[in-house]
């Protein structure tokens, strides 16, 4: 195929998503005919209320839950019509998760949490720890690779759970509010080194964010609300 038709395929196409949950209490629509892009190379934001459905887009968005109607393409393909081995596959070596709650395993050292997914892709074992080590460094956490997660600052800790999202060279990691628990400097920090990667390796990111100085920071910025995405202008953002 022509390399420039090829490079300006969206790497993952949101297609008319519906999602609804249906609590005990009362059906709740949060999605609905919800549509985007994204682009290689690109850093996204997403913005909207508290309850606007912005985890529930990126849980769908990286295949870890399913819409009720419409399609998540990545390159092109539809990736819940592809059977399980394919998802799974697609959420391991394709994306990568960067989460609120950092979620790490607090029983295993920041370097093991930062091989974890290349021992589920059953990646060789002394390459992904290369990668991690490589990682690890890139973010500063050098001397902290055999500190597990209690031993960590929130910032160090998150850096780790970086690292983790990025050990399988995924085309995308999505974030979702990763610096929602971090102080302004350690949140700077994280938000630096996300550029660094972006501009040093053209890593692609989605990052939910609360934070009106870090979404003016990126380079493109999406609004959830009434269930749809909506593009708006970063002067807009107070
Ligand atoms: N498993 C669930 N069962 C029922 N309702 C749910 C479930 N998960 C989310 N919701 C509801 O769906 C809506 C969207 O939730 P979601 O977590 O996607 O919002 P959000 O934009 O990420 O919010 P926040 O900014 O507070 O993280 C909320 O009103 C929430 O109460
Ligand atoms: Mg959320």
């Amino acid at each position: 195929m022509n390399e420039s038709l090829t490079n300006t395929e969206p790497l993952l196409t949101a297609v008319e998503l519906d999602k609804s949950y249906n609590s005990k209490a009362k059906a709740v629509e949060v999605l609905a005919g919800a549509s985007l892009e994204v682009h290689s190379g690109e850093i996204l934001g997403i913005v909207g209320a508290s309850g606007s459905g912005k985890s529930t887009l990126l849980h769908i968005l990286g295949g870890l839950d399913r819409p009720e109607a419409g399609n998540v393409l990545f390159k092109g393909q539809n990736i819940f019509t592809q059977g399980n081995d394919f998802l799974e596959q697609f959420r391991n070596r394709h994306i990568g998760f960067v989460f609120q709650l950092f979620n790490l395993l607090p029983d295993f050292t920041a370097l093991e949490n930062a091989m974890f997914p290349g021992l589920i892709a059953n990646r060789d074992k002394k390459s992904v720890q290369e990668k991690a080590e490589e990682l690890l460094g890139l973010l500063g956490l050098k001397d902290r690779l055999n500190h597990k997660p209690g031993e960590l600052s929130g910032g160090e800790t998150q850096r780790v759970a970086l690292a983790r999202s990025l050990v399988n060279q995924p085309e995308v990691v999505l974030a979702d509010e990763p610096t929602g628990n971090l102080d302004s400097r350690a949140s700077q920090h994280f938000m630096d080194l996300a550029r660094k990667l972006n501009e040093e390796m053209n890593q692609t990111f989605v990052i939910v964010t609360h934070s009106a100085k870090i979404a003016r920071s990126l380079d493109r910025i999406l609004q959830l609300a009434d269930g749809q995405v909506k593009s708006i202008d970063k002067e807009v953002i107070l």
